[in-house]
């Protein structure tokens, strides 16, 4: 274990008051590969500005996009994105490293695919340990080639051709990053491209291509593009991320007193799970739709404390729409009455670490009951429980874990020791100043 030790102290009383919690991370990545992608300058504003969404930028700037993206006073990025549009992405000088990010390099290897450029792909310790054949696989399918071939991780050299074959696929798992990869390339290729989920993922990529002039049908698991088409420049407007909100939302459901309202957040219902299963849980959670940014519905989301959680279901076709916040459920559902079950949570496994594994761990060192039974994760909890002083718990380098395990020492009695609390850097960088403010 790494000595790099953050203690996290209890908040200094109840979450009041509005916040708002920075953009959101998939639609910012989005936002500069497409703009990257289109003919001409794409005006981007509320972008997150954070590790991952870094590394889209660096990798679009080594394909040839020009990227001005200025700090805001608000801590976001606004600017301008100048696309390579129909001449293409040029040859990079070198590996494109893609650090943490694994949309970074996932829908990466969907817009290189149809160029006839060789690129090498790699990342961190963590994303050279994720699964890339999901990916990879159509994707030859469709004519691009990866060395070494058959290769599950990281680095890869991918080989783009702009001969690319249209593509119907039958996903075996509900991904977006999948879906966007295979839609990304599928614009130039000839045809009809289409992928079918077996549970609708997010849709931000269906939503925001039209913006920039690319025709997609869609429905819950199915989405579609017919090719050739390109690209133009649009404007984008990034609201806040629902998966950074849920930390926030899911603190002030612990912690008494509180009474917060998130502003300006994405209602996207594909994103919007966790609120859902808060308020099946008993908690006072409430949506409140103000308007859209783009096609994305936005809006507050209202958290009250709430003493009395009882445990829920939570059946897999839902568990798409709240991936990324089951680690802070099950902290919720560690403090509720009774039993939670997660169904068919396998795709936590191959996440920025085993975030399955890391729940249970997480939950025996605070004395809760919990296991996977197969792929779904059950919960006992525990009402009234009170964390053990002297607690150390190991991010494993993951933010959404270091955040989760966070908000043990934020509203519990006692403080907890992070180790490697940093990697909140990549979503959520002004997190713990975000949630001492809102407490004091
Ligand atoms: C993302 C999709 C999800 C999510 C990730 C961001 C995206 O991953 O966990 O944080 O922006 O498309 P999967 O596509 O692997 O489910």
């Amino acid at each position: 274990m790494s000595n790099n030790v953050t203690v996290i102290r209890p908040l200094a009383g109840p979450l009041r008051g509005t916040a708002h919690v920075p953009g959101d991370k998939s639609i910012s990545h989005r936002s500069v590969l497409f703009g990257a992608m289109a003919q001409g300058t794409t005006r981007l504003t509320g972008v997150l500005d954070s590790a991952d969404v870094r590394s889209s930028m660096a990798a679009v700037s080594a394909l040839g996009a020009q990227v001005n993206l200025e700090k805001q006073p608000d801590g976001s990025l606004a600017g301008t994105v100048s696309g390579w549009g129909k001449k293409g992405p040029k040859q990079p000088d070198g590996p494109i490293d893609c650090g943490n990010s694994g949309t970074t390099v996932r829908l990466l290897m969907g817009v290189i695919a149809p160029w006839d450029i060789k690129v090498e792909l790699t990342g961190d310790d963590s994303l050279r340990r994720r699964p890339m054949k999901r990916i990879t696989a159509p994707l030859s399918l469709m004519g691009a080639t990866f060395a070494p071939a058959d290769q599950e991780t990281l680095p890869l050299i991918e080989q783009g051709t702009s001969a690319l074959a249209p593509l119907s696929y039958e996903s075996p798992v509900a991904s977006a990053q999948l879906k966007t990869a295979i839609m990304l390339a599928g614009i130039f290729a000839k045809g009809r491209t289409q992928v079918v989920e077996p549970a609708p993922s997010r849709n931000h990529t269906e939503l925001m291509l039209p913006q920039f002039g690319v025709k997609t049908q869609f429905e819950p698991c199915l989405a579609a593009v017919e090719g050739p088409q390109a690209l133009v420049a649009s404007t984008v407007d990034v609201p806040g991320d629902p998966s950074s909100a849920a930390f926030p939302a899911c603190a002030a459901v612990l912690q008494p007193g509180s009474l917060l309202t998130l502003e300006n957040v994405s209602l996207n219902p594909a994103r919007i799970g966790f609120a859902r299963v808060l308020q099946s849980m008993g908690a006072k959670v409430s949506l409140q739709q103000t308007g859209y940014a783009g096609k994305e519905p936005c809006g507050n989301i209202v958290v009250e404390y709430t003493p009395d959680l009882h445990g829920c279901e939570v059946a897999a076709e839902d568990i798409a729409s709240m991936v990324d916040e089951i680690p802070v459920l099950a902290l919720v559902a560690a403090h509720s009455s009774g039993r939670t079950v997660f169904h068919d949570v396998s795709e936590l496994r191959v996440k920025e670490s085993d975030r399955l594994a890391a729940i249970l761990d997480g939950l025996a060192q605070l004395g809760v009951k919990a296991c996977a039974q197969g792929d779904d994760l059950v919960i006992e909890g525990k009402p009234g429980l009170q964390a053990p002083s002297g607690l150390t718990f190991d991010s494993l380098k993951d933010h959404r874990l270091a955040m989760t395990w966070s908000l043990v020492g934020m509203t519990g009695g006692q403080p907890v020791n992070i180790v490697d609390f940093e990697s909140v850097c990549i979503s959520y960088p002004t997190f713990l100043q975000d949630m001492r403010r809102l407490s004091e």
